[in-house]
Order: structure tokens, then C-alpha cells, then sequence
């Protein structure tokens, strides 16, 4: 075996090399934030269906016309109550899930259905207090993660791409349509991209245009205001970034399993993480 052992790699009982791969503030802050992730989720649809329409601009009500998404109940001329999703300009008839859903014998007419969000029956007041608790979760544990990782060389290492990413791009998406993964204890370039959009773009703007959505912080920080063009267009891009990150997560889930969830699973556990026989051999670049 050409890899010599040192404090960061060592040799299982079967003689297999692992590395060590997550720092622990890497692997504490992704759990931290997955799991307030998830609640933020379900209580930020609970408040969502409080009013269920988004805008672009400074205006918001039923009567503006510069509404970009809205989810209502809607009754049709033969008495019919159809959920309909209507986004920029287009409807959709969506009962049964965003509107109108339940079952036929229980109706419910609202945005998100039950099994969607906290709590599960209409409370916007327990939906409010359950996603500021856990909005500050996850900005302790993103801020937590940034500076680690801006002081342990995390960032600028293994999450910032640099052009070697970006020229192996190509390559690499090629091998991910043909299910094969690299397990050499780095991130390839889909892992950087992606990981980069997350935690330097889509984590700070969620954030932002969080607190864009409070007063309080709009009295403190005007500038909010004109950064995120408004209130209104807080919460659109809000809602935006909250449909990249359930895509993201899908993606996420489905490439860990595909990649072999034991090895995955346990690198962001305990931190260590096996790596390919023709890597411990020297052979790999
Ligand atoms: C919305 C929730 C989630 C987000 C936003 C997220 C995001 C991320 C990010 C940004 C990283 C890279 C972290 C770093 O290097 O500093 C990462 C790594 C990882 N995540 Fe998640 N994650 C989420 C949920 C999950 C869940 C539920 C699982 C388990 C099923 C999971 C499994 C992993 C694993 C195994 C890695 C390491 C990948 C590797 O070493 O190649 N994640 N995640």
C-alpha cells in the first residue's frame, strides 16, 4: 500500500484505507442545519398559507395585479371548489394537493395541505413562533460553519471551485450519467458547485431576506429594503430559494445513496471515510 498512515488516515480490520474527511464543526453544523431545515420548512408553508400569494414590487393584496404565484380555492360556476396554482399569469388545476385537499369526505381549502405543514391545522401564531426559533438555528449554525471553515482552510479547500473544477466539469457530469463515483476523500466539481451555491448563496440570501421581512430589522437596516427591491420581493425570493433548496436536497439524498450511503453516511458521522483500492495504491492522480 503506497499511502503511509498518519494521524489523519487509518487501516480498518479489513485492511481497508479510510481518511479522515469532516472536521466535527463540519459534520455538527450540517446536521444542526438539516434539521432546522426541515421545521423551517413546514412552518414557513403554515405561515405561507396565512396568505397564500407572492409578489414582485412594494404593493400586496388579492386586488394588485403584480401577484407571481397565488393558491386558492376557487369555485367553479357548477358550485365545484377546484384548488387552483396560478403562476405568473398561467393557472393550474391542482386539487387535491395546493389548494383544495383532504379527503372528499373532509375538505380542507387551503395553499399547503396538513401533512405539509407545523403544526399540521391552520395556527399561524405556533407556525411563527416554530420557524423564528429554528431561522436562528440555522443562522447560529451557517455562521458557526463560515467562520470554521474560513479559519480551518474548509472553504477555501474543498467548497470554493477554482478552474480545475470548472475545466473537469464536463467530465464529471459525464461520469455521475454513467453512476460512477470517485471515492478519493475530495469533493468532485458537481459536489463543489453545488455545495458552493448552497452555503455562499442560497444560505446567506435565505437569511437576508428573512430579516428583510421584519420590521424590526428593516428599521435597523434600511438597506435591506433596497437590496431585495421591498418586502414583497423579500418573500418571493424567500419562497424562491426555499423550491432551489428542496431541489437541492432531493439531489442530495438521491447522490448519496447512489454513491454508497454506508461510506457517505459515515464520513458525515464520524468523520472517516474509505476511500478507493486504486487510490490507496497510488495509482489514481
Ligand atoms: C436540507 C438539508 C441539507 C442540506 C442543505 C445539506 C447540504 C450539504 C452540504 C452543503 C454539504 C457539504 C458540507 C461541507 O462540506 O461543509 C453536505 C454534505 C453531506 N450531506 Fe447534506 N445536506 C442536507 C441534508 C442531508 C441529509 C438528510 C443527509 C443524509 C441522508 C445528508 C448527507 C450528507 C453527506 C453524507 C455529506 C457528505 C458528502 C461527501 O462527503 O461526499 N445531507 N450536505
Amino acid at each position: 500500500m503506497a499511502t503511509i498512515e498518519t494521524e489523519a488516515t487509518s487501516v480498518t480490520p479489513k485492511g481497508r484505507l479510510t481518511i479522515r474527511r469532516h472536521g466535527l464543526v463540519t459534520r455538527l453544523t450540517h446536521w444542526g442545519w438539516a434539521a432546522a431545515l426541515f421545521f423551517l420548512l413546514l412552518s414557513g408553508l403554515q405561515i405561507f398559507n396565512a396568505h397564500p400569494a407572492l409578489y414582485i414590487g412594494q404593493q400586496s393584496g388579492f386586488a394588485f395585479d403584480n401577484s407571481v404565484l397565488s393558491i386558492q380555492p376557487i369555485r367553479h360556476q357548477n358550485g365545484e371548489v377546484r384548488g387552483m396554482t396560478t403562476v405568473l399569469g398561467r393557472s393550474f388545476d391542482t386539487t387535491g394537493v395546493l389548494g383544495v385537499s383532504g379527503s372528499q369526505e373532509q375538505r380542507a381549502f387551503r395553499a399547503f395541505p396538513a401533512w405539509l405543514t407545523v403544526p399540521s391545522y391552520h395556527d399561524l401564531a405556533t407556525g411563527r413562533v416554530v420557524h423564528f426559533f429554528f431561522a436562528w438555528v440555522f443562522a447560529a449554525a451557517y455562521c458557526l460553519w463560515l467562520v470554521a471553515s474560513l479559519l480551518n482552510g474548509h472553504l477555501r479547500r474543498e467548497i470554493i471551485p477554482g478552474w480545475a473544477d470548472v475545466r473537469a466539469l464536463p467530465r464529471t457530469i459525464v461520469e455521475h450519467l454513467r453512476f460512477r463515483f470517485d471515492h478519493d476523500g475530495r469533493y468532485n466539481s458537481l459536489q463543489k458547485l453545488s455545495y458552493a451555491a448552497v452555503l455562499l448563496v442560497f444560505f446567506p440570501v435565505m437569511i437576508l431576506t428573512g430579516l428583510t421581512m421584519s420590521p424590526g430589522m428593516d428599521a435597523a437596516w434600511p438597506w435591506l429594503l433596497d437590496l431585495f427591491g421591498g418586502r414583497q420581493t423579500a418573500r418571493t425570493i424567500h419562497f424562491v430559494v426555499m423550491l432551489l433548496l428542496v431541489g437541492f436536497f432531493i439531489v442530495h439524498i438521491f447522490m448519496v445513496f447512489a454513491a454508497g450511503p454506508i461510506n457517505e453516511m459515515r464520513s458525515m458521522i464520524t468523520g472517516r471515510y474509505r476511500v478507493d483500492r486504486r487510490h490507496e495504491e497510488g495509482k489514481a492522480p
